[in-house]
C-alpha cells in the first residue's frame, strides 16, 4: 500500500514563502499536519491563513517565528513545536550571493554558512523527531555546477549535501536527505532582481536546461514529499532541476 502524509506532523522551517510553501500546501493537500516558520511575523500569519484554506477538516495548520540564524532561537522553535514526524528545512538567505572569487570578505563568507548549514546542524541537534520520520534539507545545484565566481556559493551547497549524509549517519534510524533545486520561480527572485530585467533574466536561465523552463515550488515539493514518504531512502541528494546539470 502507498505511503501517505496524512496525518503526520512536518515542520518546515522557511515554510512561508517559495519552496518550502509549495512543500506546506502539499502536506496540508495530503492530509498532514504542518507548522510554517520563518523570521517575519506578518509571512507567517499570511502563509498559515492561506494553508488553513486548502486544509481538509481536521488538518492543522499553524505558525511560529524563528531567527535561523540564531541556535538559541531554533532550540526555543523545536521546543515550542514538540515531536514532529518530518523536519523540512528550505530556510535560505541571499548572503552567499555576491560573495565573488577572488574578492571575498572572510566574514561575509563564514555569515553564508548561518541559515542554510549551522541552522539545519541546531535544528537537527533540538528537534524531536520520530524514529520512523525524516529531515530534508535543501541545497543547489552550484555545488555540482559551479558558475564563475561562485566558489563560496558552490562551497555552501557543498556542505549542505555532505551534511545531510553526515546527519544521516548521526541520526539513523531517522532518514536525512536533501534537495537540490535548479532554477525556481518563488519570490526569492524578486529580492535577487530588479522587476523590469525579471522575465529577461528568467528567459535565459530556462534556456539553460533541458525542460526549457523555470521549476515551479510544485515541482520541488513533490522530491520533497517523496524523500519524507520513501522508508528506504537516505543520506540523498536529489536534484530537481529541469536537466541544468546536463546543459
Ligand atoms: N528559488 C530558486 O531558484 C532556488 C534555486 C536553488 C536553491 N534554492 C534554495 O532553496 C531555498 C528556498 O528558496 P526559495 O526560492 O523558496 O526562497 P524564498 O522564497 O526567499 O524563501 C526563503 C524562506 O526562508 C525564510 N528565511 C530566510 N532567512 C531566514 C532567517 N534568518 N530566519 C528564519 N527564516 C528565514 C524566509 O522567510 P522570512 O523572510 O520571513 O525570514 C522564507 O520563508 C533557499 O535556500 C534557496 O537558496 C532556491
Amino acid at each position: 500500500m502507498a505511503t501517505t502524509l496524512a496525518g503526520k506532523t512536518v515542520l518546515v522551517v522557511g515554510g512561508t514563502s517559495g519552496i518550502g510553501y509549495g512543500v506546506a500546501e502539499a502536506v496540508v493537500a495530503q492530509g498532514g499536519h504542518v507548522i510554517v516558520a520563518s523570521s517575519t511575523q506578518s509571512k507567517v500569519d499570511s502563509a498559515v491563513q492561506r494553508l488553513q484554506k486548502i486544509g481538509a477538516k481536521g488538518v492543522k495548520v499553524s505558525g511560529a517565528t524563528v531567527n535561523a540564524r540564531e541556535e538559541q532561537s531554533i532550540k526555543a522553535l523545536a521546543e515550542s513545536v514538540g515531536e514532529v514526524d518530518h523536519l523540512v528545512w528550505t530556510c535560505g538567505d541571499l548572503e552567499m550571493i555576491g560573495i565573488q572569487f577572488p574578492n571575498i570578505d572572510a566574514a561575509a563568507a563564514k555569515g553564508a554558512f548561518e541559515v542554510r548549514f549551522w541552522g539545519p546542524i541546531y535544528a537537527a541537534k533540538y528537534a524531536k523527531i520520530k524514529a520512523d520520520g525524516s529531515i530534508v534539507l535543501t541545497t543547489g545545484n552550484a555545488a555540482s555546477k559551479p558558475p564563475k565566481a561562485w566558489s563560496v556559493p558552490a562551497g555552501v551547497c557543498g556542505s549542505v549535501e555532505s551534511l545531510a549524509r553526515g546527519l544521516a549517519v548521526e541520526l539513523a534510524p531517522i532518514r536525512v536527505n536533501a534537495v537540490a533545486p535548479g532554477s525556481v520561480l518563488t519570490e526569492m527572485w524578486d529580492t535577487l532582481l530588479p522587476a523590469d530585467i525579471k522575465d529577461t533574466v528568467l528567459k535565459g536561465v530556462a534556456e539553460q536546461s533541458l525542460a526549457k523552463r523555470v521549476g515551479t515550488p510544485q515541482d520541488m515539493a513533490e522530491a520533497y514529499v517523496f524523500l519524507m514518504k520513501c522508508g528506504f531512502i537516505t543520506g540523498n541528494t536529489i536534484h530537481v532541476d529541469g536537466g541544468a546539470l546536463l546543459v
